[in-house]
């Protein structure tokens, strides 16, 4: 398939760049777009042909619902059913935003959306190119991560293009994304709200407007799994991936106690790699400030893939803040934990 790349960067084609990509999923296509979290792969959800390419692209399971995607959340009252109180005071506070809310489906929505669930997600990106699209779109836009099923999901343009050049109709290429990590994800069809993933909307900050079911509060021993062999792997990057959980100073000490091959790199705090000696550094920011190592996380999974990295080590973070989605994702990609 021929894909069509446009770089919303440059503003000479903005306009027709995404009016091309509204186009395209009107007329039944797939389109890759960024948002504020990771860069979708978005196909007219009325449409069950449009959202089968979808699943064909990604080597997606048909058995994992998606999430829908508006440009306002006013939008999504003609497509699903009942949108309970608990989702209105969230979308009123956090959209657009990082967030997505489960509510009722209708039959509006294509059976192969749902998955066969009777919910559906909803999100409304805050990323302005994202916006500008689905408006002109003025169809609900299903959309998972634009990568092939299992890698970690592409927060720059370039790894969108590596997964999905040749199996959709457009790419719209913009900006690194802001948060770099995928949307918090709410069951909001309850008594109470659940978090079914954590994302940049914390567990902290919903606390403070809904009931948050128990389920949700994310333990250590959920986190820092006491076994090594994970069965459940996803996000993941080719190489071996080793979590390391410390301070700067023990994690640095462990670091130089180990041999570096070429092509082993370490994903880390800048306290840790001041004191580190191996051949690739990634830095992640301060270990003050999680939303930067939230921000890379995925985005260096990736480039090691790129230069041919064999075995990453990566700094586990507190569950602080973001840093729950963090060590969520982190726990997924890694095979093998190390607690200092
Ligand atoms: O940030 C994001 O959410 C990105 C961007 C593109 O918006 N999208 C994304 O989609 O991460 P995806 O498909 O990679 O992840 C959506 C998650 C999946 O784990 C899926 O199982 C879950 O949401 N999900 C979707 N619909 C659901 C439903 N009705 N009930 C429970 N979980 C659902
Ligand atoms: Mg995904």
């Amino acid at each position: 398939m021929n894909t069509e790349i446009y770089d919303l960067t440059d503003d000479k084609i903005y306009e027709t760049a995404i009016n091309n990509a509204a186009d395209a999923i009107k007329n039944g296509g797939i389109v890759v777009f960024p948002t504020e979290t990771v860069y979708g792969l978005g196909a007219d959800a009325t449409n069950t042909e449009a959202v089968k390419k979808i699943f064909t692209a990604k080597g997606r399971p048909q058995d994992n619902p998606l999430i829908v995607h508006f440009a306002r959340f006013e939008d999504c009252y003609e497509y699903v059913g009942e949108v309970s109180e608990w989702a209105k005071v969230i979308a009123r506070k956090f959209m657009p935003g990082p967030i997505t809310v489960i509510v009722k489906r209708s039959d509006r929505l294509s059976d192969s959306v749902t998955a066969g669930l009777d919910s559906v997600g909803v999100r409304v990106p805050s990323d302005r190119f994202a916006r500008d699209f689905l408006a002109k779109a003025s169809v609900p836009v299903a959309a998972p991560s634009a990568n092939i099923s299992g890698r970690p999901s592409p927060t720059k343009a370039e790894y969108a293009i590596e997964d999905m050049n040749g199996k959709c109709d457009v790419i719209l290429a913009g900006n690194m994304c802001e948060v770099g990590l995928e949307s918090t994800v709410v069951d909001c069809t309850g008594d109470k709200v659940r978090i079914l993933r954590p994302g940049a909307v914390t567990a902290e900050e919903l606390s403070e407007i809904v009931p948050l079911d128990e389920a949700s509060l994310s333990e250590d021993q959920k986190i820092r799994p006491k076994s090594p062999g994970m069965k459940y792997r996803h996000y993941k990057p080719s190489s071996y991936v080793i979590a390391l959980d410390g301070t700067d100073e023990d994690t640095a000490d462990y670091l130089n106690s180990v041999s570096h091959d070429e092509d082993t790199a370490v994903i880390a705090f800048d306290g840790v790699l001041s004191l580190a000696e191996c051949p690739v550094k990634l830095s992640l920011g301060s270990r003050e400030d999680l939303a930067t190592a939230a921000h890379e996380l995925f985005a260096h999974f990736r480039y090691c893939d790129k230069i041919g990295i064999k075995k990453i080590y990566v700094c586990c973070t507190d569950l602080r803040g973001v840093g729950d989605a963090y060590m969520n994702r982190l726990t997924k990609a890694m095979d093998e934990y190390i607690r200092l």
